[in-house]
Order: C-alpha cells, then sequence, then structure tokens
C-alpha cells in the first residue's frame, strides 16, 4: 500500500479532511538498511517560501516525507531550489503566489487552497521584510514602520486568521512564527526600528494566540532562527540555514520536548529572553 493509500488521499495529498496521524513505510536507517517506520505525514503552509530560509523549511519538510503548500511572494522571482524542490517533489507540494501584506491576496490563496477541501497541521508564518534598517530616529522614513508592520505582524495575524478553519481540520497542530532576538527589548540598540518593533509586537501575538488555542492543544511558537545565511542575513552570518530548518521542522513534527513558559523560543527550543 502507498503513503498516499494509507492517508486515504490521492493527488497532491493535501487535500482530506481530518488526515490519518499515523502511516507505516519504510525509510533507510543511518547504514542505508530499509526499516520500517511508524511516522506522521505533517501538512504544512510556508509564507515567503520563494527563496531563504522558508524555502530550506520547505526542502526539510519534504525530505522527510511531509506535504508542503509553499506560497511564495512572486512565481517568476522563486529560487532554483524552489524549482527544483517543485520537480522533484511535484505529489507533495503545491506553489502558489500569496502576498501576506495584501489581504485580498491571502483570501483568495485561502479560498484556493480550501476549495480543494484541503487541511492543514502546521502553519509557518515565515515572510519578512527588513529595511531602513541603520537609520536612527533622526533620518527614519516612518512608512517603513508601516510597511514592516505590514509584512512582520499583520501577515502572519492575516494568514493566522484566514487559514485557521484548514488548521482546525488537522491533528497535532503547530504554529511557527518565524520571530529575531532583534525584537527582543533587553538587547536592543539604537536603530533598526521597523524590523524589532515588528517582531516585538510579532511575539506578543505568538503569547496571546498562544492563550486562545492552548484548549485545543494548537501549539503556537515565535522562533528566532539565528543569524543565517540568507539574503536578509548576508553571507558572512554564522549559521546554515539548513540546519535552523531541520528545528523548525523538528517543532513543527512536534519531536522536541519544549519546556519553555513563553512563546519566544529559539530553533533548538529554549526559551528567549525577552
Ligand atoms: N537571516 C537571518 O539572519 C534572520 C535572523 C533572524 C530572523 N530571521 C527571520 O527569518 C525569516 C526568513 O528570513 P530570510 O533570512 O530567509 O529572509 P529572506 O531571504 O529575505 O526571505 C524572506 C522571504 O519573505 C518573502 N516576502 C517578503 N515580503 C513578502 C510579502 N509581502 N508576502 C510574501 N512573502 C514576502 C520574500 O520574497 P521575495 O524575496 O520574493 O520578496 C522571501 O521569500 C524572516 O521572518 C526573518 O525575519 C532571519
Amino acid at each position: 500500500m502507498s503513503r498516499q493509500e494509507a492517508d486515504g488521499r490521492g493527488g497532491s495529498g493535501l487535500s482530506g479532511g481530518v488526515a490519518k496521524a499515523d502511516l507505516s513505510y519504510s525509510e533507510t536507517d543511518g547504514k542505508g538498511r530499509g526499516v520500517l517506520c511508524r511516522r506522521r505525514i505533517v501538512r504544512i503552509l510556508i509564507t515567503g517560501a520563494g527563496q531563504g530560509l522558508g524555502c530550506h523549511i520547505a526542502a526539510a519538510a519534504l525530505a522527510r516525507g511531509n506535504k508542503v503548500l509553499a506560497a511564495v511572494h512572486s512565481l517568476p522571482r522563486v529560487s532554483e531550489e524552489m524549482q527544483g524542490l517543485q520537480g522533484r517533489y511535484r505529489e507533495k507540494i503545491e506553489v502558489f503566489e500569496m502576498d501576506v501584506s495584501d489581504e485580498e491576496s491571502v483570501r483568495k490563496a485561502r479560498k484556493m487552497l480550501q476549495g480543494q477541501g484541503k487541511a492543514l497541521d502546521g502553519i509557518v508564518n515565515n515572510a519578512a521584510i527588513m529595511v531602513e534598517r541603520e537609520k536612527t530616529i533622526e533620518d527614519l522614513d516612518l512608512s517603513a514602520m508601516r510597511s514592516s508592520f505590514e509584512v512582520n505582524t499583520i501577515g502572519p495575524m492575516r494568514v493566522v486568521q484566514q487559514f485557521l478553519p484548514m488548521l482546525y481540520r488537522g491533528n497535532k497542530q503547530v504554529i511557527v512564527n518565524i520571530s529575531s532576538e532583534a525584537g527582543t527589548i533587553i538587547n536592543a540598540f539604537a536603530t533598526n526600528y521597523p524590523y524589532s518593533m515588528s517582531k516585538t509586537a510579532l511575539n506578543m501575538f505568538s503569547e496571546r494566540l498562544r492563550e486562545h488555542l492552548r484548549e485545543k492543544d494548537i501549539r503556537v511558537y515565535a522562533v528566532h532562527p539565528g543569524w543565517m545565511r540568507t539574503n536578509m542575513g548576508g553571507v558572512d552570518a554564522p549559521a546554515d540555514p539548513r540546519d535552523i530548518a531541520a528545528g523548525i521542522v523538528d517543532i513543527l513534527e512536534r519531536k522536541k520536548k519544549i519546556y519553555s513558559k513563553i512563546a519566544f523560543i529559539d530553533s533548538t527550543g529554549r526559551p528567549m529572553p525577552l
């Protein structure tokens, strides 16, 4: 029996109501031998998945047999890596445009996916911008505050608002809002107002959402991924986004024991300072 048959879902396999949590299939062990495992296939929506960390989270999730709804900012701009994932995992990935700062765009994507009867087990709010980073208050263009909050804070709120009904139909659900230590108040420095303040607000949203969804056993985290080598992080960053992506997929698969009293954690599950 194939995984899709076992799953009771055909085609892209992302559709269906409540998924069967555990499936049997063979994987290879560390020595390349086939072993029979029981594992859960997790259906994950990732924003800003066209490149950078979002694309690496998609790659890590797919490599473990999970299914990905990859929301990209612009289809013509997706990275070669994302194009490769589309070719390699045709049955397990769906790639579509969604601008998280645009209410109509998010609504349209949700309607399209909900119309296909899709359910979700995880949402990764990854899309973000960092603008006017070096500006002090004297020189700061305040319109950058609005655009940053639109993408980095209201974007995740908009996505959660639209996609919660699909998440309610899933299993062992997890919401990961990708945050940043830039949002940590005790480490604040004299610039980077739009990005840092939008991430502090994202942390508060995550905390409140976590309270809201606690009784439904839907987990909510704001995850600081670390300084990574992406377009945003630059080439000098110490962390490989592939390593960070693996930690985030562990969180989505509920593989990590997380003891944090707050939603704001790093990608290994340790609490971050507020
Ligand atoms: N890199 C780091 O060192 C670092 C450190 C701490 C936290 N983070 C966080 O990690 C996450 C991923 O960052 P990254 O390093 O991968 O950054 P990145 O390379 O700049 O990627 C950001 C992604 O977000 C997309 N995006 C931007 N505006 C969007 C919008 N309005 N709607 C939909 N998608 C949009 C981008 O698409 P386009 O390129 O097509 O616009 C891109 O795919 C972000 O939340 C960031 O704040 C990164």
